[in-house]
Parts: structure tokens; C-alpha cells; sequence
């Protein structure tokens, strides 16, 4: 695990672009896993941007988002495909037949999220997932004591997500209890991971997980077993680091960092 300290969420979120973007050229055909959330707005309207100024293609990338609510439409406002094509699907030339979320209006969910894991495995895999962390410590909708092998399947959400995420409903008593999500298993086996916190609301929950023990009570925590994760943060998210000097050495020497600054 690799954190970098970046002075604001601008400049997080310009860094986490510009490693998507990297991981894009270097391999046009990558497979892109994504999340929603406010703090992935920024990386996608950066994304756009590279888009429209560096001409950044998408034409061959496909996506699979973390998750997606169960019982929602995909044009309902609430959806994350519906925040997916807002935010960044309709700005950018992918094929939108290649951009995968898991169905929330499935009859059968449990067929569902097989079929979900047996779609990442013919697309070849995961090249490299986004993540951020909710304040229960979850990636994707994996909430506490999800197991660290677990798989995609629908998941109940805690009081801490739903307090959460409720307020973007414009009914918040309308959001639903139980997200479809791929698993921390899933998501471990992605051949890269990107995590990025933003904001003093993060920083108590991203110290645990980064620093703390691994622990199916943080989902994040997981991602230490990964042996290529990057984890991307802002001052205010890093307040409870306690190696941040460490962290901000690595960045400032290390040879790979040096196109970043
Ligand atoms: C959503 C997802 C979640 C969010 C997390 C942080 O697809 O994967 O794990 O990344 O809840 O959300 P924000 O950025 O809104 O604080």
C-alpha cells in the first residue's frame, strides 16, 4: 500500500485521473472498475477533461461499477447508473455497451451477481479498480464484517450508510435498504486499486484502515492484503495519519512520482 498526501481534493482528484488515464494509454483496452459518490465527481469531471483537451479515449475501455441499489431502475435518478451516465459515460466517447453495473430490478439476484463476476472474468478482469470509503469503512457497499473473500451479492445497508446517503435522495426515507455489491474478494482481485479520501469526514475511518489492523469490521482495511493499491488523500483526510512524514517523503523522492509534481 502506497499513500500520497496531495495538498486539497483538487489536487487528489487530478492525481487519481491522471493515473487512470495512464493506466488508459498504456493499455486502451483496460478495464476500468468505477464508484460513485461525491468524491469520485471530481476524478470523473477531470477524466472529461482529459478527454476533451488530450483527447483521452475511451472507445476501447469497458467499466464495472462496485454496486448498484436494489429495486432501482437504471434511469432512476437514485441509480448509480444514472449517476454513472451523468457524470461521466454521456462526456466521453466509451461504448456504453461495454460499461457494466450490477441490475438492481434483478428477479433473481443471486443469478445476478454470478452473472456480475462471470462478466469481469470474460472481460479478462479488473486492471484497475477506483474506490472510495464510506464512513462505516465499506469499498463498493461491502459494510462491516463483510467477509474479506466475499463475492458480489446484495447486502443490507448499515444506519451509517443510509444516514449517509440518504440526503441525495429527494425523498431520503425513499432510498433503498440493500445495495448489490461486489465483494472485498472481488475487489482484491483486481490487478490494481486506487483508493482516494477527501475531507475531515474521512480521516478517523481512512487512519483505521490504512493503519490499523486488518479487519472484516473495515472493509478498507483489506485493501492492505493488496500488493498494489495506491491510497490517495487530501490534508484534511490524512489529519490522523500517524506516518505521514513517511508518506510524504516517498512521494517527494521516489522516482516513478517525480511526472506528478
Ligand atoms: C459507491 C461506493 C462507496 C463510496 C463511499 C464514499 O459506489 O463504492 O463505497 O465510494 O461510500 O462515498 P462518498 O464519496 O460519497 O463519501
Amino acid at each position: 500500500m502506497e499513500v500520497i498526501i496531495r495538498p486539497d481534493s483538487h489536487a487528489a482528484s487530478v492525481l487519481a485521473a491522471r493515473l487512470i488515464s495512464n493506466q488508459i494509454i498504456s493499455k486502451p483496452s483496460s478495464v476500468l472498475g468505477l464508484a460513485t459518490g461525491g468524491t469520485m465527481e471530481r476524478v470523473y469531471e477531470e477524466l472529461v477533461k482529459l478527454h476533451n483537451n488530450e483527447e483521452l479515449d475511451f472507445s476501447l475501455v469497458s467499466t464495472f461499477n462496485l454496486d448498484e441499489y436494489v429495486g432501482l431502475a437504471p434511469d432512476d435518478p437514485g441509480s448509480y447508473r444514472h449517476y454513472m451516465n451523468e457524470q461521466l459515460f454521456n462526456h466521453i466517447n466509451i461504448d456504453l455497451k461495454n460499461t457494466y453495473l450490477p441490475n438492481g430490478l434483478a428477479k433473481n439476484l443471486k443469478n445476478e451477481c454470478l452473472r456480475y463476476e462471470q462478466k469481469i472474468v470474460e472481460c479478462g478482469g479488473i486492471d484497475l479498480q477506483l474506490l472510495g470509503i464510506g464512513k462505516s469503512g465499506h469499498i463498493g457497499f461491502n459494510e462491516p464484517l463483510s467477509a474479506l473473500q466475499s463475492r458480489t451479492r446484495a447486502k443490507a445497508l448499515t444506519p451509517t450508510t443510509i444516514a449517509q446517503n440518504a440526503p441525495l435522495f429527494p425523498t431520503p426515507e425513499d432510498m433503498p435498504r440493500r445495495g448489490i455489491t461486489m465483494g472485498v474478494g472481488t475487489i482484491l482481485d483486481s490487478k490494481s486499486c486506487l483508493l482516494l479520501a477527501t475531507g475531515e469526514s474521512k480521516a478517523n475511518i481512512l487512519a483505521k484502515a490504512v493503519e490499523g489492523p486488518v479487519s472484516s469490521m473495515i472493509s478498507a482495511s483489506a485493501l492492505q492484503l493488496h500488493p498494489m493499491c495506491h491510497v490517495i488523500v487530501d490534508e484534511d483526510a490524512a489529519t490522523e495519519l500517524t506516518q505521514q512524514e513517511y508518506y510524504r517523503w516517498i512521494f517527494d523522492n521516489e522516482p516513478d512520482w517525480a511526472q506528478f509534481k
